[in-house]
């Protein structure tokens, strides 16, 4: 069994990234610079986004954090947005979700500059994900996709099984490992809350990517010997005897699952780490297309 370690290779990742920007500045160009909207002031959120602030400065970019007032309107959080559009020295941003609930979600996303739209949720780039055409892969998916080539993990002919529709992993991540390529070329079913005997998909298995939320939900008795596992899960579980309180859960009761996986990612430290990696890798892809 191999662990992928998402933290290792993000840290290469981030690296590379270190060298290309060197590279920018020696030659005078513009250094990428990232801004962060974030709303209100849920915990989790601002910890994400703390995180993404502080891979800038690892990387040599330049950074703006946007805190707003859980109380702001839909339309002063559409203003702030197209101030972004139209700062020319902003090269990508993104809104942290989830956001409050009196704010349209889809109305904010579509506001997004396509070119600027890092989180490749704009509507166009949803869309030309699908299509293969030039865009920005969603964070999470890309990550994933990332893994799996740096490792070398067979994928064509294979059966993909996802858990979970989400916009942000299960629905792109399906797209991209069913399209033609390597990582890509697989068989998938996407499976979700109201799949009939959900375990009867992930036994067939070769590849299982789990973006649930439901902590330790994928069990040994569930997947099949040499399965390759992705584990998306990163809810926080009351702990008292954690220093912080909680502990960062995964979808995957990794203890069993690990005996019987051929790979499989941990959490924390699998695919956690390797999202930040690619919202950066986006953001210089922004600057280089500006
Ligand atoms: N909330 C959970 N994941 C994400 C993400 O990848 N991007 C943004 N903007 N918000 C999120």
């Amino acid at each position: 069994m191999t662990i992928l370690d998402g933290k290792k290779i993000s840290n290469d990742i981030k690296d590379e990234i270190t060298q290309v920007v060197a590279q920018m500045k020696a030659n005078g160009q513009k250094t990428p610079h990232l801004a962060a909207v974030i709303v209100g002031e849920d915990g989790a959120s601002l910890t994400y986004v703390g995180s993404k602030v502080r891979a800038c400065a690892r990387v040599g970019f330049e950074s703006t954090l946007v805190q707003l007032p859980e109380s702001i309107t839909e339309q002063d959080l559409l203003t702030k947005i197209d101030q972004l559009n139209n700062d020319p020295e902003i090269d990508g941003f993104i809104v942290q979700l989830p956001l409050p609930r009196h704010i349209d979600t889809q109305k904010i996303l579509l506001a997004v500059d396509p070119k600027k739209d890092v989180d490749g949720f704009h509507p166009e780039n949803f869309g030309k994900l699908a299509l293969d055409m030039e865009t920005f892969i969603p964070a999470t998916p890309f990550g994933i996709m990332e893994l799996l080539r740096r490792y070398d993990i067979e994928t064509s002919g294979k059966h993909t099984v996802v858990i979970g529709r989400s916009h942000i992993v299960g629905r792109p991540i399906s797209i991209l490992m069913s399209r033609k390529g390597q990582p890509g070329d697989s068989t998938v079913t996407l499976t979700h809350s109201r799949t009939k005997d959900l375990a009867a998909y992930t036994r067939e298995a070769d590849i299982v990517i789990s973006a649930l939320g439901v902590p330790n939900f994928l069990k040994a008795d569930m997947v099949k010997d040499g399965a390759v596992i992705i584990d998306v899960g990163i809810t926080r579980v009351a702990d008292s005897t954690a220093a912080k309180g909680y502990v960062i859960t995964g979808d995957v009761d990794y203890k069993g699952v690990s005996q019987k996986a051929s790979y499989i990612t941990p959490v924390p430290g699998g695919v956690g780490p390797m999202t930040i990696a690619m919202l950066l890798q986006n953001t210089l892809l922004a600057r280089q297309r500006a």
